[in-house]
C-alpha cells in the first residue's frame, strides 16, 4: 500500500539537502482538491501550522522542524552564530503556532539541539546537519507509526468495526499515521476491518480527512455526526475505539481533538475499550496530568461560520477549545512505538525510553 508523503523536504539539487523547501499537503482543500504547499519561508510555515494546511501532532512536529531548518539555511555563511540565530529565531517563532500539540515543542528542542551540539561545523556543514536531523524526525515518525500499527493490530479481529475521532490518519503524521495505522496493517493483511469515522465538528477532520484517506486506501469508512456515537455503540456497531494525541501526560491523562473524552465516555458506557495510539513524540513525562496540558482556543467564527456560511446569529457567545482531556482512567491502553503499554501508565510511562 501506497503511504501519503503529507510532510516531506525537497531538495533543490541531487546531490544535497540544501538548499531545499518544506513540502506538504495542504489539508484545508481536502476533500475537494488534493494539492500541495511548497514553500522555504517561516512564516508561510507558521502560517500553515496555525491554520491547519498542516495539522494532526506528529505532522506539526516535522513541519516546525523543517521550518526551522528552512529559516537557518538562510543565514549568512561567516560562521555558525548566524546560522544558530536564525535557527533559534525560528523555533522561538514556530513554537507560537499552536500550543496543544507537544510534539512541536519535542520537534524544535531536538532541532535547537543538535544546532548547538554541531556548533563547531563550518556553516555550510551545519546547515546540511539541520536539514537532515528535520528528515530524520520525519523518517522516524514515518517507522513509528509502522510500528504502532502492528501493535495495534494484534487488537483487531476479522470483521471489526473501529470508531475514531478527528484524524490520526496519514495525514496527520509521516505516513500512516498512529489511530489509522493498525487499520492499515490489518487490511494489508486482508483482516476484513472497516471503520467509522466521526465527523468531528467544527471543522470536520473526520469526514473531510479520516474518510477520504481511508477510501483513497479501499477501506471502508462509514461517517456519522459527532452527536450519532452513542447510538451507533448501543446499536452494537462498534468494537473498539481508537483515537490519537496531541499530548499524553505522565499519568496517561490524553489530550485529542474536542469531542474525544465524550466518546470515552460513551465507549465505557457501552463495554467498549478505548485505546489511544501515538508515538513517544507525544507523551511529555513534564506534564505531570491532564489539567497541565494547555487547551487551544480556536476562532470563534470556526464555530459561528464553518465552511462558509453562518450557522449561528452574529455576536452570540461562543465557546471554542479544540482539546479536551480524556482521563486515564478511560483508556484501555496506550498503543506507542514499543507496544501496547495498561495502566496503570504512570509507572508504564515513567518505564519508556524517551
Ligand atoms: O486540530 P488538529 O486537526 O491538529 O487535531 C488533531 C488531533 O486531535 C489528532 O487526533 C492528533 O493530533 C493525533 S494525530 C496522529
Amino acid at each position: 500500500m501506497r503511504a501519503l508523503r503529507t510532510v516531506e523536504w525537497l531538495a533543490d539539487t541531487p546531490d544535497s539537502p540544501v538548499p531545499g523547501r518544506v513540502r506538504l499537503i495542504d489539508q484545508t482543500r481536502l476533500p475537494g482538491e488534493l494539492v500541495w504547499l511548497e514553500t522555504a519561508d517561516v512564516d508561510a510555515i507558521w502560517k500553515a501550522i496555525q491554520t491547519l494546511q498542516v495539522r494532526g501532532a506528529p505532522a506539526i512536529g516535522i513541519a516546525a522542524a523543517m521550518g526551522a531548518a528552512a529559516a537557518a539555511q538562510t543565514a549568512d555563511e561567516t560562521d555558525s552564530a548566524p546560522v544558530l540565530a536564525a535557527l533559534h529565531a525560528a523555533a522561538d517563532y514556530l513554537a507560537t503556532s499552536r500550543p496543544t500539540a507537544v510534539n512541536l515543542f519535542w520537534a524544535l528542542a531536538r532541532m535547537r539541539a543538535v544546532g548547538e551540539t554541531n556548533r563547531a561545523l563550518p556553516p555550510r556543514a551545519l546547515k546540511t546537519r539541520l536539514v537532515r536531523e528535520a528528515i530524520a524526525i520525519r523518517d522516524e515518525d514515518a517507522a513509528m507509526c509502522r510500528a504502532i500499527g502492528r501493535h495495534g493490530a494484534t487488537l483487531l479481529h476479522d470483521g471489526d468495526t473501529v470508531l475514531t475521532h478527528c484524524n490520526a490518519g496519514g495525514l496527520a503524521a509521516a505516513e500512516f499515521g498512529t489511530a489509522l495505522a493498525p487499520i492499515y496493517t490489518a487490511h494489508a493483511v486482508g483482516l476484513r476491518v472497516s471503520v467509522i469515522a466521526d465527523e468531528t465538528r467544527p471543522l470536520l477532520q473526520g469526514s473531510r480527512l479520516t474518510a477520504w484517506e481511508l477510501r483513497q486506501a479501499g477501506i471502508p469508512v462509514t461517517v456519522i455526526c459527532d452527536n450519532m456515537a452513542a447510538q451507533v455503540m448501543h446499536e452494537g456497531r462498534v468494537a473498539l475505539v481508537f483515537v490519537g494525541a496531541d499530548r499524553i501526560a505522565a499519568n496517561g491523562d490524553a489530550a485529542n481533538k474536542i469531542g474525544t473524552y465524550g466518546v470515552a465516555i460513551l465507549a465505557q458506557a457501552h463495554g467498549i475499550p478505548f485505546y489511544v495510539l501515538a508515538p513517544t513524540s507525544t507523551i511529555d513525562p513534564a506534564t505531570p496530568d491532564g489539567a497541565a496540558i494547555p487547551i487551544e482556543q480556536r476562532a470563534v467564527e470556526e464555530i459561528t461560520h464553518g465552511f462558509g456560511r453562518a450557522t449561528a446569529p452574529d455576536g452570540v457567545a461562543v465557546y471554542a477549545p479544540a482539546f479536551d482531556v480524556t482521563p486515564a482512567r478511560l483508556i484501555a491502553g496506550i498503543v506507542c512505538e514499543h507496544g501496547i503499554l495498561c495502566p496503570p501508565f504512570a509507572a508504564a510511562i515513567a518505564a519508556l525510553k524517551h
